[in-house]
């Protein structure tokens, strides 16, 4: 008994220690995405040396490979890259480090990336937040708030850094999703001639509609400094605003909604009701998360 007992206390010490450093797995991740490790093998066409690898890192003047040894090491234990040599080591064979189905994911040239989303999840100004968890308990409040004076949706008008990290974020992961909504909604579009995107952030997903239903006349609608700086696509039009004042016209409404109660500060939420009632939706998709609401709205 006293032994299981201390055997208990001893992997209660090895979990805190796990809890401690979480955070490394997160930062060794990032920075592989930052050195574009998967880009350098991928473009490789197949695995490589640590030597290889470090000669293709951009800006790198002053290489520490035994510093890339370590971060290596770390990511392949969590299966982001694969370890294979064709001598046995104690010869003198060069390990080659190789592509996962996660390391895939970290691409920056590739349509069906991560590697924005991750650099902003993992940037210092998004996790600022994460260290105000102590003060909302005791206070209440938003954590984005405390740590940056402002909210989120504010926060990218006077900071182009993060509105820019905060879009390129949103606009990968509405890539990954895009082809679903596409495939699987096609009898839906085709009968919509005008389709707005509310908080359609830089209208990537809207332009990826279009693009399969060129007769429809697209709306990209987001706050004004998230829009100024969206591409032109073809097909759709910006524009600015915000959508608790009102919405452009449209056939159909289509939002992206992460989570009921997003905006719980109490000054501002999702009515959505109020705003669609304005709106004449011709079809109807549900998102699981709105199957109780009757609103005849487009959910993703
Ligand atoms: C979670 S992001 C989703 C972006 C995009 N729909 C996507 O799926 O990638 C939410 C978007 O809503 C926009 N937004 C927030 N408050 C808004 C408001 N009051 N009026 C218009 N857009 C708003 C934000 O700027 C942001 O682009």
């Amino acid at each position: 008994m006293e032994a299981k007992e201390a055997e208990a206390e001893l992997q209660g010490q090895a979990d805190i220690w796990k809890y401690m450093l979480g955070f490394a797995d997160s930062m060794a991740v990032k920075c592989a995405v930052e050195l574009r490790i998967a880009d350098i093998i991928n473009m490789n066409g197949g695995p490589m040396t640590l030597s290889q690898i470090i000669a293709g890192i951009p800006d790198a003047h002053s290489p520490d490979i035994s510093y890339l040894t370590r971060i290596m090491r770390l990511l392949v234990r969590r299966k982001i890259f694969t370890t294979q040599s064709h001598h046995h080591p104690s010869e003198g064979g060069d390990t080659l480090y190789g592509l996962t189905h996660s390391s895939r994911w970290l691409l920056h040239d590739s349509k069906m990336t991560l590697a924005p989303m991750l650099l902003m999840e993992d940037h210092p100004l998004l996790m600022a937040p994460w260290h105000c968890f102590s003060q909302c308990v005791k206070e209440g409040g938003i954590a984005f708030k405390k740590a940056h004076g402002r909210e989120v949706w504010d926060f990218g008008s006077v900071n182009p850094e993060f509105n820019k990290l905060f879009n390129d974020g949103m606009a990968c992961t509405a890539n990954i999703v895009v082809n679903t909504i596409v495939s699987e909604y096609k009898d839906g579009f085709g009968s919509v001639g005008s389709l707005v995107d509310v908080g359609g952030g830089t209208g990537s997903v809207l332009a990826e509609i279009v693009k399969s239903y060129p007769h429809i006349k697209g709306i990209n609608f987001d706050l004004p400094h998230v829009v100024a700086t969206a591409p032109i696509y073809d097909g759709i039009t910006h524009i600015g605003g915000d959508m608790f004042e009102a919405v452009p016209n449209a056939d159909a409404v289509f939002m992206k909604v992460a989570k009921k109660g997003l905006n719980s500060s109490g000054r501002k939420y999702w009515k959505k009701e109020a705003f669609l009632a304005t709106i004449s939706s011709k079809f109807q998709l549900y998102h699981p998360l709105l199957r109780h609401t009757q609103s005849d709205m487009v959910m993703m």
